[in-house]
């Protein structure tokens, strides 16, 4: 049995989204114990973040998010390239700068008509908080983050960068990007897949794309415990008021790795919680524990929705 690669340093992807586990990477890639023959399979793909960290040979990365499937089908198919973001973010960042936030509000509609890729991303890169949050119908409602500078040369760059390296990470590789719903994606695992699975957390973040309710849950578990395939399951463990049951009632037997981390939960320093995130493993799949994972001391913000109004 081989395992991926034990230290990554994690990039950054060229998407936003609350719960993104960009910090997590080191912990899930060193959890997990893989040969790589079959599928790395993502039901709950999001920014795609561990995908492109961890760069399997074969995948399934699957969202019911079809903007997110969108955007890396097309960095994928050769449509969205490098050099077409950086005309389309200085063209769209220069107007922003001219006409302040009715431009942002203006890209916000025309991506709630058409749906197109750039104005996905020029709104994930420029909406409050890199917040991802869609209304009951499925418009975007977030709001402008209210810096009209945002899209800086080196704000651009920085993003042409992550495409690009998106498009490397995938490229001459077997991946399949499918806006589908997680039960389809689970059901089609195979013997020798390796399923990682981070699914919204219950009672957070609940939009069009994210609400996540207990049967759900307890359907996901019951789905992953009755697979063919090997997999890790992400959620949050503790914090210093509540407990997740979740894991403790599904998972008792199972292989747990866990990291605990800050974050902000008001514009004060001092106003950070610590939160334990855990990797469940099926036993397949669990690789020997290594050295404890550091306690990231970054604080990661805060993305509550209750702090939005719902523009
Ligand atoms: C916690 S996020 C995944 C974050 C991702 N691992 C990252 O680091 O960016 C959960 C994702 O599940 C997706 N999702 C919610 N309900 C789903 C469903 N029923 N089937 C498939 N995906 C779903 C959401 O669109 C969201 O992208």
């Amino acid at each position: 049995m081989t395992f991926l690669p034990r230290s990554i340093v994690p990039k950054a992807p060229p998407i936003k989204t609350q719960g993104i586990k960009t910090k997590l990477v080191p912990l899930i890639a060193r959890s997990i114990a893989w040969d790589g023959k079959g599928r790395w399979i993502e039901p709950f793909l999001g920014s795609a973040v561990v995908a492109l960290n961890i760069a399997p040979q074969r995948a399934l990365l699957a969202d019911t998010n079809e903007h997110m499937i969108a955007l890396y089908r097309g960095i994928q198919e050769g449509s969205i390239t490098g050099p077409a973001v950086r005309k389309f973010l200085e063209r769209e960042g220069a107007e922003l700068l001219d006409k302040g936030e009715s431009h942002y509000y203006a890209i916000r509609d025309r991506f709630n008509e058409q749906g197109a890729p750039l104005d996905f991303l020029f709104l994930s890169r420029s909406c409050f908080n890199g917040m991802m949050r869609f209304n009951k119908k499925g418009g975007f409602n977030v709001p402008f983050c209210r810096k009209p500078e945002r899209f800086r040369p080196a704000l651009v760059t920085k993003i042409v960068n992550q495409v690009e390296w998106a498009r490397r990470a995938m490229d001459g590789k077997d991946w399949e990007f499918v806006a589908q719903d997680w039960r389809i994606t689970i059901a089609g695992a195979r013997s020798g897949d390796l399923i990682y699975c981070d699914p919204p957390y219950v009672g957070r973040h609940t939009d069009y794309y994210n609400g996540f309710t207990d049967e759900e849950s307890d359907d996901l578990a019951q789905a992953l415990i009755g697979t063919d395939g090997s997999f890790a399951l992400s959620n949050w463990l503790e914090n210093k008021y509540r407990r997740n049951d979740y894991v403790d009632r599904w998972f008792p037997d199972y292989a747990w790795r866990t990291m605990s981390h800050f974050y902000h939960v008001g514009p004060q320093e001092a106003l950070r919680n610590e939160m334990t995130e855990v990797v469940i493993l099926s036993p397949c799949a669990a690789a020997p524990p290594g050295e404890p994972v550091q306690a990231d001391e970054a604080p990661l913000p805060l993305f509550e929705t209750s702090e939005l109004s719902d523009v």
